[in-house]
């Protein structure tokens, strides 16, 4: 048997090269991006000097750059589909990214500038068309491939979680460039996994002159199925900007009210308002077993219950979590110290993260089920870059807090993902049509 179709627990044993190659990108990404605002506005003298930005300045730059990483996932993804191929196109990304990292460890200026655009590229090469390989180890309607993506996407989440707390200490209280130097190292490994795992990869994203077989079918023009598929892709696009412009408020808004109106004091002991920010990776990580199991399940009784339908609960979930934001609002408002208890802002986070377990691994396992070969890469660019874009949607959304209010904020956010998540359900039959089975599944070592 080729290395490549071996398997390790059931999956194949590519997947856990692409699983720590991804835990420790997403471990430089999540680390470099805690300390990057507080880098900026740090005063230029002490003993840790920063550049001493004005807060506005630093968050405009950050929203820009957290923008940009996920758009360039477009022309990321063309690359591959184009020319390189996503293996060799991962490659050059975690180049660019083990480049950009360190450079940001040196302390200059333009370091600096030239570090963020290493990244931004290097993300965009390498997001987009790691996830693409994920897919690509389970052929056809293997219906291994959701579990596989949700196992994926607990190693995003192991960097996630582990990253502010490790990079964000040595950076806050060593140096910054420590810091930075940290996400660099941790690139660096993940770089070297993925080198040495090629012979696990054998297959799986290889270029368009190498898929000598699927050369004649490469420049066939797409199909009325193909169609259907890329017209569904793009429909589902909008529950990504809805789902993420809701979630996203995890950094903004919820974290600022974390930190003025939740009562954070247990047992003598004031939780930091940023240990919240890890919550969320760590739900992922003790809940993604259980939630994609509960599919499975699920699946097993009702073959028909298929992505979109996942997609649509988890909307709904997640908006339920902005139920409890509303209770909590209501509870600071009441309480003679302004404060509302812990329990709501946990429970929160809770829905925020189930929810999230139902969309977002699924989003990733649906495209690379649904779009043509050809354009796969693309259409998995286009998918980040939408991210990218619900992003600034939750930026937005959670400045309209100033004026309105935080309950009618939450509130709002509730009663939107809701409607929206009960319309997509009254359509599902016809959409999933232009699915044209391409979710059909089938038993690991079926035909
Ligand atoms: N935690 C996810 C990740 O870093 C968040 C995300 C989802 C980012 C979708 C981009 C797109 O992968």
């Amino acid at each position: 048997m080729p290395d490549a179709r071996k398997t390790l627990w059931g999956h194949p044993k590519g997947l856990y090269i692409l699983f720590f190659t991804e835990l420790w990108e997403r471990f430089s990404y999540y680390g470099m991006r805690a300390i990057l605002v507080l880098y900026l506005t740090a005063a230029t003298t002490g003993d840790n000097p920063g550049l001493g930005w004005e807060n506005a300045s630093a968050l405009e730059l950050y929203g820009w750059y957290t923008m940009l990483v996920y758009l360039m996932g477009v022309p990321g993804g063309w690359i591959a589909d184009r020319w390189l191929g996503q293996k060799k196109t991962v490659m050059i990304g975690g180049l660019l990214l083990c480049a950009g990292h360190c450079i940001l460890a040196l302390e200059a200026l333009w370091a600096f500038y030239l570090g963020l655009a290493l990244i931004v590229s290097g993300v965009g090469a390498l997001k987009p068309n790691i996830s693409i390989m994920v897919g690509g180890l389970y052929p056809g309607r293997d219906v291994r491939r959701d579990s596989g993506f949700t196992l994926f996407y607990i190693g995003i989440n192991i960097g996630a979680f582990l990253a502010p707390l490790l990079v964000g200490y040595l950076g806050e209280v060593v140096s910054w460039h420590y810091g930075f130097g940290l996400a660099g190292l941790g690139m660096i490994l993940g770089q070297l996994i993925y080198i040495w795992g090629q012979r696990y990869l054998t297959g799986v994203g290889d270029s368009p002159a190498e898929r000598v077989r699927h050369t004649e079918e490469d420049n066939k023009p797409l199909t009325r199925e193909e169609k259907d598929r890329m017209i569904l892709l793009f429909l589902s696009f909008l529950i990504v900007i809805v789902f993420w412009g809701a979630y996203e408020q995890a950094g903004g808004l919820m974290n600022i009210y974390a930190k003025e109106k939740i009562d954070r004091m247990v047992g003598g002991f004031e939780i930091p308002a940023s240990y919240f920010q890890s919550l969320p990776a760590l739900y992922v990580i003790l809940f993604g077993g259980p939630v994609a199991l509960m599919w499975v399940r699920i699946r097993n009784k009702n073959p028909e219950v298929a992505s979109l339908f996942k997609m649509a609960v988890g909307t709904i979930i997640m908006g339920a979590g902005f139920l409890l934001m509303a209770g909590a609002s209501g509870e600071a408002d009441s309480a003679s110290h302004g404060k509302a208890a812990i329990w709501w802002i946990l429970g929160a986070y809770l829905l925020h993260v189930i929810g999230e377990l139902c969309t977002s691994p699924v989003a990733l396992s649906f495209i690379s089920k649904l779009a043509p070969h050809k354009y796969s890469s693309f259409m998995m660019g286009a998918y980040f870059a939408t991210t990218g874009l619900g992003n600034k949607l939750a930026g937005e959304v959670g400045e309209a807090a100033q004026k309105f209010g935080e309950t009618a904020i939450f509130n709002g956010i509730f009663s939107f993902c809701t409607m929206f998540g009960i319309l997509l359900l009254l359509f599902l039959k016809k959409l999933n049509k232009l699915a044209h089975d391409a979710e059909a599944v089938q038993l690991p070592g079926q035909g």
